[in-house]
């Protein structure tokens, strides 16, 4: 079998209908048609001083809908969260009615989608907030960087969230949750991975704090199960999934065994809340082309009973393996599905995939965006 730049594929295919990730699943309320979810993926397409989703972002969603589950891109909670540039909010009207056209768009073409919420805390930069710095749970730098108008910039020491700072957030919360539903959404997603908000939260280095919200792991993870409370507050029934990375190694942020056992702790409650899924992101890849680690997944499937979605590494075998070996129900695909909007298409006709380019992640238009070709067939 070869493969071209465009991932067409001459000669010998494996197409099969019959492959773990092809098998449809229930997750909370929302029955998946198959098990690959696009992973959430910013793209910086917000271009607009009101940070509203365009008919661009309708095309890009609309190419993707025959995946499992589509999560958006993150999304701002309110103008506090913002860290990046171009990306979309749900906290005014303008943007709930830009995303309420994605959602239809997608719903007609009979996909499920779920939106992101997304608050950067302190990965954050002055640039982002009028010249004043960012708030976080304590006054440490979290020594990351935040990509601003005059590009990627280093972080700075974020002030201190008072209580009323944290009263307002969990609000804010609620308030983009209610959004999200009315804009016509499945359900949202808590981005609590990486270096951003609750996670800094929950980072004992990051979180210095002495009152309810900081201290023991059942005070620093208490701000995100406030969120949960909060998010899912708008929905009937299991409509809110959480994203976690125990593993995330940057700035202040290193799996040790107490970050692990932090996160042991966070998932045991968690699986005994009303979450639809819950959204892993495992270890890095050990180097390219290395098969994830699914024991890295396993660990949490012994804790959380409910939906389980890995994600990081993933191709067809490596997913269709995690399925196969039930340490996942889905798993999350971000960099193929960027470049293959087709790749349920792809997985199912064994046909190769295509390559994304780095340099348009976050370039803005349409280029490196609705652009991707499908695949070609060649007999
Ligand atoms: C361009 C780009 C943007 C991303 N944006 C987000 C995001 O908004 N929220 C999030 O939780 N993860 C984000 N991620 C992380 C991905 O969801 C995913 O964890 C990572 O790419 C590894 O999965 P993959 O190997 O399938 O690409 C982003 C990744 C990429 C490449």
């Amino acid at each position: 079998m070869t493969v071209n730049a465009t991932g067409a594929v001459t000669g010998a295919r494996s197409i099969s209908l019959d492959q773990p990730l092809l098998r449809s699943a229930d997750f909370g309320d929302l029955r998946l048609p198959n098990r690959v979810v696009m992973a959430p993926a910013t793209r910086a397409r917000a271009a607009d001083p009101g940070l509203v989703p365009t008919e661009l972002h309708v095309a890009y969603y609309a190419q993707r809908a025959a995946a499992g589950l589509i999560v958006t891109e993150g999304t701002w909670v309110s103008e506090q969260a913002i860290g990046f540039v171009h990306v979309p909010g749900i906290y005014s009207e303008e943007q709930a009615v830009g995303w309420r056209r994605v959602t239809d768009v997608v719903h007609a073409l009979g996909g499920r989608i779920v939106l992101q919420l997304w608050h950067t805390g302190a990965a954050s930069h002055p640039d982002h907030h009028g010249g004043r710095p960012p708030a976080g749970p304590s006054a440490v730098d979290p020594r990351e960087k935040s990509f601003t108008a005059r590009g990627f910039q280093d972080t700075v020491t974020p002030r201190e969230m008072t209580a009323a700072d944290i009263g307002a957030t969990v609000a804010e919360y609620a308030a983009a949750a209610e959004n999200a539903r009315r804009a016509g959404f499945d359900g949202v997603e808590i981005h609590a991975v990486g270096p951003f908000l609750l996670p800094q939260f929950l980072n004992r280095r990051l979180n210095r704090r002495t009152d309810a919200y900081g201290g023991d792991r059942a005070r620093r993870r208490r701000l995100l199960l406030e969120v949960l409370d909060a998010v899912c507050a708008p929905w009937q029934g299991r409509r809110a999934g959480v994203r976690l990375s125990p593993y995330w190694t940057s700035g202040l942020f290193t799996p040790d065994e107490e970050t692990l056992a932090d996160y042991d702790e966070l998932v045991a409650e968690l699986d005994e809340r009303p979450v639809a899924y819950l959204h892993l992101r495992g270890r890095d890849l050990v180097e390219p082309g290395a098969t994830p680690d699914l024991d890295a997944f396993a660990r949490y499937r012994r804790l959380f009973h409910g939906p389980l979605i890995a994600n990081n590494g993933f191709d067809r075998e490596s997913g269709n393996a995690a399925v196969e070996a039930g340490v996942a129900d889905a798993v999350g695909f971000a960099t193929h599905f960027i470049a293959n909007p087709d790749l349920v298409a792809r997985f199912a006709l064994g046909h190769g995939l295509a390559q994304g380019d780095r340099a348009t992640f976050y370039s803005g238009g349409a280029e490196g965006y609705v652009d991707y070709p499908a695949m070609e067939w060649r007999g």
